[in-house]
């Protein structure tokens, strides 16, 4: 075997341990101090950092289903392995109780641990990174008097060797998460509002914004790109494009939005998924003006390049076959046999209980995995105080790889509505999804008596 030339072994020795030392000293760059003062018994700073936690949705990566709020341990799963959120709650021992402000600040806004290494963006310090240090400051006394603290060790990650370094994930911050500051579009105080809420706490675009070679964010603002909240996939949900298009939110009001966005639900749609728990978690306790605030700025985005800005309604023919009870296809005697109890003949569902599959964009929006997923495993809208029960769809898990697929054809290409088409490949795929997804708080429980019903009445 050829040996390798001393002058390259040292040339590499030496170019990986100068990558580790600035890899090590990368963070330090990274994190402030601010010299702040938070005085974390002052009932009111404590309580306005309760409603900035909330728009933050902290409590969604940080709390495990049935688990104590805000302890961690909730794996965020990526090709390599799962990676777990962390304690969060003032514990000294195995939570954050012996971080100082500056601390705080540094995780949250810059991904920098107290220990100084770097925080995996699976963590939105990205979208946090806008946010002033008084805002941050009232989570602090949050964090530090109004949540309970909670012993549980931290999980580690479970990616491989190498991948599981914490030091090259400086140099990822550097390239794809450097130093951002809030650049308002308008001089609109409600717009600015709105526009903050969006990119900053919110942090929509780490769901609805699609993720580049690095998995970071391709934009982290409208102005970077308009790219920005065009979609994408997460969790084996499209979380549909936000902007002008027909398929995003061109058809909304921002009337329907804020209804959306507080109740979960509009006379058309429901909340679902990964979305139905941050309504569940986070929107519904924002106030009317912030809800009003992020609506409005959503509907100025324009449309995504190459979207079709209108898609002309195709004439309906699918309401009068079903209710003349002419089955034409597989897809129609599925709809009939599981499907139209709920969603009804003319694919409008009951308003506020059901929701449409006719006319509905996340019914026929550019790919088809929510609809895929929420037809296996059905799903819980959020429960909220503001409107009536939360109703559930029942799972149809049991039925077969090929009729998920003509139901799923059927439902996004009859009524007026048009889509491209899934094959039995996209569902085996789902299936082999689900089977390792964690449960979450809107996912229906598996013996849901109402798909028994369902399933057992269409057997017979
Ligand atoms: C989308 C999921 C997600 C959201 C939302 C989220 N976090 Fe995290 N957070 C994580 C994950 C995952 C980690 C661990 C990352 C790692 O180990 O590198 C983490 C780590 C942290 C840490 C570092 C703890 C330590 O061990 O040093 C702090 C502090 C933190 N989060 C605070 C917050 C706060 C405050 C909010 C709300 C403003 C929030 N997080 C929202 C996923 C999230
Ligand atoms: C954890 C991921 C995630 C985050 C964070 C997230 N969304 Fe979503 N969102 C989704 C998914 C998935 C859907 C598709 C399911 C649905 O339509 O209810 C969706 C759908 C929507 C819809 C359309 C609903 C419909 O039925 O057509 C709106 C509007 C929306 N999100 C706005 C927002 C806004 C504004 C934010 C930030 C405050 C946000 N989302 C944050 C995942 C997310
Ligand atoms: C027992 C009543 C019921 C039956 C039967 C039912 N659904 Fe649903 N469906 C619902 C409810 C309730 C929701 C809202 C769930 C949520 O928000 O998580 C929903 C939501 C949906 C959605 C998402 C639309 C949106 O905007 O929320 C799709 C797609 C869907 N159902 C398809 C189907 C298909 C396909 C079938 C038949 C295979 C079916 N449903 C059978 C009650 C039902």
């Amino acid at each position: 075997m050829k040996k390798w030339p001393r002058i390259i072994i040292i040339a590499g020795a030496v170019g990986l341990a100068l990558a580790f030392a600035l890899g090590q000293l990368l963070p330090n760059l990274r994190t402030k101090t601010s010299g702040i003062e938070v005085d974390i018994t002052d009932a009111q700073l404590i309580k306005k950092g309760e409603y900035i936690a909330r728009t933050a949705d902290c409590i969604a990566c940080h709390t495990v289903l049935g688990d104590e709020d805000f302890a961690g341990g909730l794996p965020m799963l990526t090709p390599l392995g799962a990676i777990y959120s962390t304690n969060i709650t003032p514990d000294k021992e195995t939570g954050i109780g012996n971080y100082s402000f500056d601390d705080f600040n540094n995780a949250t806004k810059h991904g920098v641990r107290k220990d100084k290494s770097a925080l995996y963006p699976a963590m939105p310090y990205p979208s946090y990174q806008i946010m002033p240090d008084e805002d941050v400051a009232a989570m602090y006394a949050y964090f530090m008097s109004g949540v309970k603290a909670v012993k549980q060790a931290n999980k580690t990650s479970e990616l491989p060797p190498v991948l599981n370094w914490r030091w090259p994930l400086a140099y990822w911050q550097a390239i794809f998460a450097p130093e951002r500051t809030f650049v308002p579009e308008t001089d609109d105080p409600v717009l600015t509002r709105g526009q903050y809420l969006v990119e900053g706490p919110g942090h929509c675009g780490s769901c609805h914004t699609e993720r580049g070679i690095g998995f970071q964010e391709v934009a982290l603002s409208n102005a970077d790109s308009e790219q920005y909240l065009s979609g994408a996939v997460i969790d084996g949900w499209r979380a549909k494009s936000l902007r002008g298009e027909h398929r995003g939110l061109g058809t909304w009001s921002t009337a329907e939005l804020v209804d959306f966005f507080k109740t979960g639900r509009t006379d058309i749609t429901a909340a679902f998924g990964a979305m139905a728990e941050v309504v569940e978690d986070s929107t519904q306790y924002m106030t009317e003006e912030d809800l009003y605030a992020m609506s409005a700025y959503l509907k100025t985005l324009s449309p995504t390049p190459g979207e079709p800005v209108t898609i002309v309604a195709k004439e309906d023919v699918t309401t009068q076959k079903l209710l003349d009870g002419v089955y034409d296809s597989r897809g129609s005697i599925l709809y009939a046999e599981y499907c139209q109890i709920c969603h009804r003949a003319d694919g409008k569902g009951v308003p506020r209980i059901f929701p449409a599959l006719e006319g509905n964009s996340a019914v026929y929006s550019r790919d088809a995995d929510s609809v895929l997923q929420i037809t296996l495993s059905g799903g819980r809208m959020p429960d909220t105080p503001h409107d009536r029960m939360a109703f559930t769809m029942p799972e149809f898990i049991n039925l077969s790889d090929a009729d998920i697929a003509e139901v799923v054809n059927y439902i996004r290409n009859s009524w007026t509505n048009s889509a491209s088409k899934i094959d039995i490949d996209d569902v085996v795929q789902m299936r082999h999804f689900l089977s390792k997804k964690p449960k979450t708080a809107t996912d229906v429980a598996p013996d849901l008596s109402i798909t028994a019903a369902v399933q057992g009445a269409n057997r017979e």
